[in-house]
């Protein structure tokens, strides 16, 4: 079945449906135009010392951009390779990041996604993450569920530490973030069955929605790394929070999303 159509069985809000089409047509645009740059060569620029961009990023961005905003005129994008600040808006607005898992897809590593999440005053209205080597496409819409494809998701049920896969992630800012990495690191690994760095945030997110990762946690995410996720993770029965433990928000620099039974059990070693 056609996946957009699909995805409207989802909720029965039209404006709901509507902004979950755009977002899902935008997700699977920029999807196909990864899927056919993926093994060309890339011509890079450095953003930092290790933060890559390619030309890929900023096409899929400009694909991306011109989808909603054909679909969805007057709902404002933050988009990461245009984003100028961060500054919440007080009602609708589209966030983006048109490729996650940049250096993975610079150095042909199979595991990267698009990332389109839509707020409204702060709070997540749908959440899509597009793999395009799997064709997998991860959605949600608040209230009513999140799916993989065209199947219902929902984290595990691990309910102890030494049986969960947990991922996590580092910040490029490696130099100022090395000693929390490692005390997280330290205090993660001996209790946990195995950690995972994959290398795409709102994929790791999306992964634990569908139960294939039991929690996932990282520090010095922007919002366009989580925003989909996050919703992705609510939706499907689990939890997120920031290290303190506070409410999640995508202008939350740090993330601790699990299947909701460990949360309690991961908090105090993230923190
Ligand atoms: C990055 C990825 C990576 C995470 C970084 C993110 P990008 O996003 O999600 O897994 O560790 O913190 O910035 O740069 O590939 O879009
Ligand atoms: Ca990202
Ligand atoms: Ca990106």
């Amino acid at each position: 079945m056609d996946k957009i159509q699909n995805s409207l069985s989802l909720c029965t809000d039209n404006n709901q449906r509507t902004w979950l089409a755009a977002a899902c047509r935008a997700a699977l645009a920029a999807g196909s135009l990864i899927r056919k740059r993926y093994e060309q060569p890339h011509t890079i620029t450095m953003k930092g010392a290790i933060d890559l961009v390619t030309e890929t990023d900023v096409a899929s961005e400009a694909a991306i951009t011109a989808s909603l905003t054909e679909d969805t005129p007057g709902i404002p994008i933050m988009a990461e390779e245009t984003a100028t600040s961060h500054a919440t808006v007080a009602e609708r607005l589209w966030i983006v990041d048109p490729l996650d898992g940049t250096t993975n897809f610079a150095h042909g590593f199979p595991f990267f996604a698009v990332s389109i999440a839509l707020l409204d005053r702060g709070t997540p209205v749908v959440g899509v993450v597009y793999a395009p080597l799997s064709d997998e496409l991860f959605f949600a819409v608040s209230g009513c569920g999140a799916r993989l494809n065209d199947r219902k998701i929902s984290v595990t049920g691990t309910g102890r530490l030494i049986g969960a896969l947990v991922a996590t992630g580092f910040p490029y800012q490696v130099e100022a973030t090395l000693p929390t990495v490692m005390r997280q690191m330290q205090a993660v690994l001996p209790r946990v069955r195995d950690i995972r760095r994959a290398g795409a945030a709102a994929l790791d997110l999306a992964h634990v929605a569908c139960g294939r990762l039991d929690g996932f946690y990282e520090m010095n995410l922007q919002p366009w790394d989580t925003a989909a996720g996050w919703l992705l993770v609510q939706e499907a029965g689990g939890m997120v929070s920031t290290f303190s433990g506070a409410p999640f928000s995508p202008f939350s620099s740090d993330i601790l999303a699990s299947n909701g039974i460990l949360h309690p059990q991961l908090l105090p070693l993230v923190q």
